[in-house]
């Protein structure tokens, strides 16, 4: 990595609490640019919540949310927006849209924010199915396709519009060992064909293994560890370690 190479995103002192319950108690995190960092916690610990203030569908109490050098937290609406269009967000059940097609689908950030004209549309649906290597699905109705494949067309939306950030919310979540396999994968081909910063959230370290350059470990609010595969592997933490060793699912249980 280049010598001051600006980070891509920039988390500093990052705090939300809903009501009295503290969810993020302080977080700085700095994700540089062509990286894949994955956040891995229990169940409840604040990921979902963590990845939501990325992209600004949620507003810190405390802190800040830098990207590419502006900040998110106190940019302008339109400004916000622009940011917002940077990244291409897969949720955590695909939350496709049942009525639509898979085209539809794919189609739709496509017609809501770019002119393009239905050939360009159409062209840009069928490269998109290409990089997730679906084929001749795009008349089906998500309720006709597998888990796995939804997260596909998932994915294939995400890309769309050409972000240069992607997130993941647990994308294995309900999928069995082959098909957490080709998600894998298919993270690692986005990125490396279409150069993105990679921020995925899950408690899969199946997927985390594969797809990640650096890992962090959320804990009670806060980042308790954060290294690269090697290092983390051999975190001394005991919770990184009776994580890393299936002991630890859910955070509500052992939050004190
Ligand atoms: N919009 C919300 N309002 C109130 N509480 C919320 C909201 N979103 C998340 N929470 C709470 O924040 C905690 C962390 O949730 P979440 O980020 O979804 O966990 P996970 O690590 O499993 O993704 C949970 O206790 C959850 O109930
Ligand atoms: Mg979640």
């Amino acid at each position: 990595m280049a010598a001051g190479t600006e980070p891509k995103i920039a988390v500093i002192g990052l705090k939300k609490s809903f009501g009295e319950k503290p969810v993020l108690r302080g977080i700085d995190l700095e994700i540089m640019p062509g990286e894949s960092l994955v956040l891995v916690g229990g169940s409840g610990a604040g990921k979902s919540v963590f990845l939501k203030h990325l992209i600004g569908l949620l507003l810190p109490d405390e802190g800040h949310v830098i990207v590419d050098g502006i900040d998110l937290t106190l940019a302008e609406p339109s400004v916000a927006l622009r940011l917002r269009k940077k990244f291409g967000m897969s949720f955590q059940e695909g939350a496709l849209f049942d009525s639509m097609t898979v085209f539809g689908n794919i189609a739709f950030p496509l017609r809501r924010h770019t002119d393009m004209d239905q050939a360009a549309v159409a062209a840009r649906v069928r490269e998109c199915l290409e990089l997730v290597r679906l084929e001749n699905v795009e008349d089906r109705y998500p309720a006709e396709l597998s888990g796995g494949m939804r997260r596909r067309v998932g994915f294939a939306r995400a890309i769309a519009l050409e972000p240069d950030i992607l997130l993941f919310d647990e994308p294995t979540t309900g999928l069995d060992p082959i098909n957490t396999a080709v998600i894998a994968r298919l993270i690692n081909r986005m990125r490396r064909e279409l150069r993105v910063t990679a921020v995925t959230i899950t408690h899969d370290m199946n997927l985390a293994w594969k797809v990640a350059d650096r890992l962090a470990m959320l804990r009670e609010g806060r980042i308790i560890a954060l290294d690269d595969p090697e290092g983390f592997r051999t975190s001394p933490d005991p919770y990184v370690r009776a994580f890393l060793e299936g002991e630890v699912i859910d955070e509500e249980e052992v939050a004190v």
